[in-house]
């Protein structure tokens, strides 16, 4: 099966709350991004962003330049229908993130949570990478969330990687500062925990 198929199979049968990713609140990531991005007019892409609730805290947070990115239709329709009205200030994309075409230089931040580490080969990781060179902004902020050194092997199925600061900081190159990191202890919704490792670079070219 492929990934699109794969995903669009998850969204179509598994309840947002049914699956091991699920947070009712990103809240590390919403505390990051006001931390390094406190103005409201940052523009922000999450990239596989699939149901969260990232966009609707970002947007009640008053941020106005939001896009979200994911590979499932599926994804992408439940999260507009749960913003109603407010979908409308959203630039949703559906596009796999190892093929999409983004605008250059157009974002000041790129967040990933639980996206990257299924990039297996080291050709989708240079798909994704290139990817973040050409449309994030110089001085940008890139934040990337993976299972961490002591997370989990799968996820959805799917083999996964997993990172430690300096290799995940290393997969993006000279490009970026890393500026820090830390590890978060994933409460699933199955009663079972996963350790992601959060990093936050800054683009430097
Ligand atoms: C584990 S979920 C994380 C969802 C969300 N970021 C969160 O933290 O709740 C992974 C997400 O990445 C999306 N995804 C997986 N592979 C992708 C790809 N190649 N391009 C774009 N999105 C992808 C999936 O559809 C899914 O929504």
């Amino acid at each position: 099966m492929d990934a699109k198929t794969h995903w669009e199979t998850v969204y179509s049968t598994k309840a947002a709350g049914a699956v091991s990713w699920y947070r009712p609140h990103l809240d590390r990531s919403l505390s990051l991004i006001q931390r390094v991005a406190p103005d409201r007019g940052t523009s922000i892409i999450d990239v596989g962003g699939g149901e969260s609730t990232l966009v609707d805290d970002l947007l009640q947070l008053g941020y106005r330049d939001l896009a979200v990115l994911d590979i499932s239709r599926a994804a992408i329709d439940a999260a507009k229908a749960r913003l109603g009205d407010s979908a409308k200030e959203v630039d949703w994309r559906i596009a796999d993130i190892t093929s999409a075409i983004l605008p250059n230089h157009r974002y000041d931040l790129w967040h990933d949570r639980a996206v990257f580490h299924f990039m297996t080969t080291a050709e989708q990781r240079l798909a994704y990478t290139k990817l973040v060179v050409s449309s994030v902004k110089p001085g940008g902020h890139v934040i990337v969330a993976t299972f961490g050194p002591q997370g989990p092997t799968k996820c959805s199925g799917l083999d996964v990687m997993r990172y430690d600061e300096s290799s995940l900081h290393h997969e993006f190159g000279l490009a970026y500062r890393l500026v820090e990191s830390s590890t978060e202890l994933h409460d699933t919704p199955f009663g079972s925990v996963q350790q992601f490792l959060y990093c936050y670079c800054v683009k430097t070219a």
